[in-house]
């Protein structure tokens, strides 16, 4: 694994374009083989998309040498849980401990606002997401059915129940 600097913080407003552009190119590069090709979004997102879900959950970036490498965001569901959002890493940036850095900053946040649980939606069919979000503690929740096949809901408890 090479190792290489990175900062985490969060996405400010005119990160929008380099954002829209790592979330459209990682998702072609990942999902464009397991969709199918009728029901395949290219790209994912609409810069105007994009604003309008900064509204409801808050993205978060991994710089290095300051460029975007990849992005993440968390959005408030009910019942004091958070839900990852469009968890991506640039093709050349992939399996060198990003993802699990940036999924770990959007978890310490969400202890830090009081949230108990975190949970992630996934295509059941992407292999490599679920053993990414397995490696993280997460586990199956449910399946909810997609015109394709089926994604999965995986939950992570934030805080451990302790008897006293
Ligand atoms: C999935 C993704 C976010 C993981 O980020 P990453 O920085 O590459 O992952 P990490 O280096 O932190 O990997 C942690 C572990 O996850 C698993 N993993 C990650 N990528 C994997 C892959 N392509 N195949 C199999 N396992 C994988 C491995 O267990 C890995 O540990 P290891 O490298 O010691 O074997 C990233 O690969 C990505 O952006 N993929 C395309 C988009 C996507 O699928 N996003 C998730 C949408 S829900």
């Amino acid at each position: 694994m090479t190792m290489f600097d990175y900062v985490i913080e969060e996405a400010q407003l005119n990160d929008a374009r380099e954002i829209l552009l790592i979330i459209n190119t990682a998702n072609r590069e990942a999902f464009r083989s397991i969709i199918p090709e009728e029901h395949f979004r290219e790209p994912l997102l609409s810069l105007d998309e994009f604003l309008e879900r900064t509204k409801r959950m808050t993205f978060y970036v991994c710089r290095s040498k300051s460029r975007i490498v990849s992005v993440a965001a968390i959005e408030l569901r009910s019942g004091k849980t958070g839900r990852v959002q469009h968890v991506y890493v640039l093709p050349d940036y992939q399996r060198r401990g990003v993802g699990t850095a940036l999924v770990t900053h959007l978890e310490r946040r969400a202890r830090e606002i009081g949230l108990h649980t975190m949970e992630v939606v996934t295509d059941e069919r992407a292999e490599w997401a679920v053993r990414f979000y397995k490696k993280l503690g997460y586990s199956l929740a449910s399946k909810i059915e997609n015109p394709w096949g089926f994604n999965l809901l995986l939950k992570k408890q934030l805080y451990v129940k302790r008897d006293i």
